[in-house]
């Protein structure tokens, strides 16, 4: 079900409450249930991601179709966004197949180039009246060093996004994709500057980690998507891998359930964890 409202729209309405949704990536049908009943159990809504690589495994029509029926059957106020889109290309394929929403991702090219490819998406996007985030900094990806530093400057993001006009700005803060191997520290200073002369709705990269209290305080100052996935992954494989350690069972509909469940507990507590309520005032 797409939710009632554009994602655009739903940013601008979290901007005003002090909120953020929780974007998670899936990977399989187990991993898509596991969310979804999370967000179901809690009415949340949520933000389904998926990257190239998930694209791939599934097949873009059966991940599409699949999330897009699954939000349906959980009735669950959703929005399907392709994760870290590498091209023009691969964004042109989801918008095609019906995602509401697309990263384009030319956060290590010259400021010039990611301005570039990024207006071109949002001007392609705006026919599909399609939400659209880019990066801008240097975010660790899986395997990349996390010790190399690129932050973000304000300057340069509230530029970006006036020339492209993005609605999502991903920014580069002291958080990094995959788990940490120490506490990470958020320059919080560095994000308030940046909520304060960019309009875009800004977006938290490499969630898994980062302690709920830091996740708050980067809400308050205006962080309004925060993207999970390592975590997702980990507690799946880790209790189907032990589950299977312990059972001779060849069935798999009896050994998947607790990996799934497993997978709702953690993105439960996440979506208990961002709510702002008790500290909007
Ligand atoms: P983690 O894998 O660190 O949770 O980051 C997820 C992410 O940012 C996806 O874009």
């Amino acid at each position: 079900m797409k939710g009632n409202i554009t994602l655009q729209k739903k940013f601008k309405e979290l901007q005003q409450q002090r909120q953020a949704l929780l974007a998670t990536n899936f990977y399989n049908f187990e991993t898509l249930k596991g969310v979804l009943q999370a967000a179901c159990s809690i009415k949340k809504p949520v933000i389904l991601q998926l990257t190239k690589s998930s694209i791939e495994y599934m097949g873009l029509p059966a991940a599409m179709d699949l999330a897009e029926t699954m939000l349906k059957f959980y009735r669950v106020e959703g929005w399907i966004h392709l994760d870290h889109g590498d091209s023009y290309e691969l964004v042109a394929a989801c918008l095609d197949a019906g995602f509401h929403s697309v990263m384009i991702d030319a956060s290590e090219k010259p400021f010039e180039e990611n301005v570039a490819v990024t207006k071109e998406v949002v001007k392609l996007a705006e026919k599909y009246g399609a939400n659209v985030e880019a990066e801008l900094g240097y975010v660790a990806k899986l395997g990349q060093s996390k010790e190399k530093t690129g932050f973000t400057e304000p300057a340069e993001a509230k530029l970006f996004v006036e020339e492209t006009g993005v609605n999502a700005l991903a920014i580069a803060i002291g958080s990094a994709h995959g788990f940490y191997k120490e506490e990470p520290k958020l320059d919080l200073e560095r994000l308030s500057e940046i909520n304060k002369i960019t309009n875009a709705a800004l977006v938290l990269h490499g969630a898994s980690g980062i302690p709920h209290d830091t996740l708050r305080e980067a809400i308050k100052r205006g962080i309004c998507k925060i993207n999970l996935a390592t975590e997702i992954k980990n507690i799946f494989m880790k209790t189907l891998k032990n589950k299977l350690a312990t059972e001779n069972e060849i069935d798999l509909r009896k050994i998947f359930p607790s990996a799934t469940d497993a997978v709702t507990e953690l993105v439960k507590n996440k979506l208990l964890a961002i709510q702002m309520e008790d500290i909007i005032n």
